[in-house]
């Protein structure tokens, strides 16, 4: 079997799948070489992500992936969203077969863009350390043969 169950679960039946018109952020991001789109929406409170929402077009286990990185990060402070990787969203789907994790980039990184967005609608700081200082390109070019996108 290709994929785990739960890669099968969080793709047959998607959650927190849809829009949210009321978004505190959101981020969109892509994968040129495949050309899937991934894009979150983040509802938050009192630095706490109290409601998130995606969209994916795109294969199944960037459906999957998106699925349960917002499950992940439901109900979590900032910081911990932050620190969302994309090796714990595949760990926590049983894996993903090697020429498929590069699509679990694309859920961390959209993540982290809304997060960016959030903070630039609030006038808040953007750490360098966390969102880098400039887009260089790098993932979106990523041929997944990685081991995870480390910047
Ligand atoms: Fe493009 Fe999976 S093949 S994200």
């Amino acid at each position: 079997m290709l994929y785990s169950e739960k890669v099968m679960d969080h793709f047959s039946n998607p959650r927190n799948l849809g829009k949210m018109d009321d978004a505190d952020g959101v981020g969109e991001v892509g994968n040129a070489k495949c050309g899937d789109i991934m894009k979150i929406y983040l509802k938050i409170e009192d630095g706490i992500i109290v409601d998130v929402k995606f969209n994916t077009f795109g294969c199944a286990s960037a459906i999957a992936t998106s699925s349960m990185a917002t499950e992940l990060i439901k109900g979590q402070p900032i910081e911990k969203a932050l620190e969302l990787s994309n090796k714990a969203v595949v760990e926590a789907l049983d894996g993903l077969p090697p020429a498929k994790i590069h699509c679990s980039v694309l859920a961390e990184q959209a993540v982290k863009a809304a997060l960016k967005d959030y903070y630039t609608k609030n006038g808040m700081e953007l750490d360098p350390a966390i969102f880098g200082s400039e887009d260089c390109g790098h993932c979106h070019s990523c041929d997944g043969g990685c081991d995870g996108c480390e910047g």
